[in-house]
């Protein structure tokens, strides 16, 4: 029943967590997002600096409210790829010296199979194989999970991240950062059809349509145009029907092109996780269409959809579960695809 002390500092969110053989038993999280706000985006630099200041208190408190002591652990484990490389050090540093202040083995997690995990917990917990629509502010994909830590990218956005996409339309609507959850407020009570904006095809060389690629660029000028045209004519925009009708399209594409993959995989359940899967019109979409095919759903709980230690102290479990650790050398990659996430463990590859 291995206990796992977990650190997460990809990003702007400082995290540390407790988990006992997949069971959460404290998750703290400081978000630095106000900060980085008056900025408009994440500044690196601001965010290493943070995360130094506050990850010793999270761990402290982690582990206090977990009634967990530092030498009752089992394993510790912290992102190390991918991510904003100053930030990621962090919590790998503190978590490589407090696998060996505590004597136990240190295990590095690849952000992306940290969000995986934050849907694969419960009891019982969803088995694959499986699909999986990973939506954050920096991946829109769709894996097929074979086996835990198997990973087969099948499709992805070709240029935005849906999150991403969320940031930047919410700020051409002048709506506060981070945009995801800004718009989702923004579109409530406004008319998802009153803007018909593009879903974003991909085609193919040899022509046709790509069956599951996203693109997210295309559907942003959209939305930039029809700003400038209310502006131009001097009228107030329409913020809640332009949010709606973005929000709409985002999630209608993401949805259809997720249950035909899986359906054309021949898998029996789709897994959606990140950020983005907080978003409250997506889940219902969701729900409604893999009752449809007869997929089982499987969605993140909300407090784990953006990021957080948790999921990364569950994939930790898992790894140390099949006898996996990594070497003490391991660094931080601030890009390593899914699919090598294997290499983590056994000799360092960077
Ligand atoms: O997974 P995450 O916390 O960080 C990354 O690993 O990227 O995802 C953050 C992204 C941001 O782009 C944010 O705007 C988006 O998730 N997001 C949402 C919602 N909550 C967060 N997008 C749409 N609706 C939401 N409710
Ligand atoms: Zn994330």
């Amino acid at each position: 029943m291995p206990t796992v002390l977990a650190l997460e500092t990809s990003c702007d969110e400082s995290a540390a967590a407790v988990v006992q053989n997949g069971l959460v038993l404290s998750s703290e999280v400081a978000s630095q997002v106000q900060e980085h706000a008056l900025f408009g985006g994440v500044v690196p630099e601001l965010a290493s600096r943070r995360h130094v200041e506050a990850l010793p208190h999270l761990v402290e408190s982690a582990l206090t409210k977990a009634q967990i002591e530092l030498s009752s652990l089992d394993g510790v484990a912290a992102t190390v790829a991918p991510g904003l490389l100053g930030a990621l050090m962090v919590g790998s540093v503190t978590g490589r010296c407090l696998a060996q202040l505590a004597g136990v083995p240190f295990i590095g997690i690849h952000h992306l199979e940290g969000h995986l995990c934050s849907a694969l917990s419960g009891n019982p917990a969803p088995e694959p194989p499986l699909m999986v629509l990973l939506v954050s502010g920096g991946h829109t994909e769709l894996i097929a999970l074979r086996s835990f830590g198997n990973y087969e990218r099948l499709a992805g956005s070709r240029d935005d991240a849906a999150g991403e996409a969320f940031d930047k339309v919410a700020r051409l609507l002048g709506l506060a950062y981070p945009g995801g959850p800004a718009l989702e407020i923004a579109a409530r009570g406004g008319d998802p059809l009153r803007f018909r904006f593009p879903p974003g095809r991909i085609s193919l060389p040899e022509g046709g349509i790509h069956p599951y690629d996203f693109s997210f660029s295309g559907l942003k000028t959209a939305v930039l145009r029809e700003v400038q045209r209310w502006q131009s004519a001097g009228k107030p925009l329409p913020v809640a029907d332009l949010a709606a009708s973005f929000q709409q399209v985002v999630c209608k594409v993401l949805v259809e092109r997720s249950v035909r993959c899986t359906i054309d995989q021949g898998l029996p359940g789709l897994v959606v996780v990140g950020g983005v899967s907080a978003n409250g019109e997506l889940r219902r979409q969701l729900t409604g269409a893999c009752s449809a095919a007869s997929l089982n759903l499987h969605l993140a709980p909300l407090a784990w959809c953006t990021d957080n230690a948790a999921m990364i102290g569950l994939a930790g479990c898992k790894r140390l579960q099949l006898g996996q650790s990594s070497a003490l050398n391991l660094g931080v990659a601030p890009r390593w695809p899914l699919a090598k996430a294997h290499k983590l463990y056994g000799a360092a590859p960077f």
